[in-house]
């Protein structure tokens, strides 16, 4: 397990602990995190998993795939960090990630 934290808008933070090989998305689903609604279950077909990494994270884990890259960029929250989280592996390499949820999800 590797623990992960989301934060919310008004700076709630969710610390959870996450699955390894299952995807970041599993895991704030599984934790009822708010605001990431994934509502294709993690096919990477409705950006409602969206979430921004820190600069740090986002090098250390790298940039969306072309077919996330196809559904986050009509994204109205879109920022430069930008991943879909159900297409992060998790692994123990990524202790202490902390990501950021955009205020709406598409
Ligand atoms: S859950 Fe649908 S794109 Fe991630």
């Amino acid at each position: 397990m590797t623990t992960v934290t989301f934060v919310e808008t008004d700076g709630t933070r969710h610390e959870v602990q996450a699955r390894n090989g299952r995807s970041l998305m599993q895991a704030a689903v599984q934790n009822a995190v708010p605001g990431i609604d994934a509502d294709c279950g993690g096919k990477c077909l409705c950006a409602t998993c969206h979430v921004i990494l820190p600069e740090e994270w986002y090098a250390r884990i790298g940039g969306p795939n072309p077919d996330e890259k196809v559904m986050l960029d009509p994204t109205p929250e879109r920022a430069p960090t930008s991943r879909l989280s159900c297409q992060i592996v998790v692994t123990e390499a990524l202790e202490g990630l902390v990501v950021y949820l955009p205020a709406y999800q598409m």
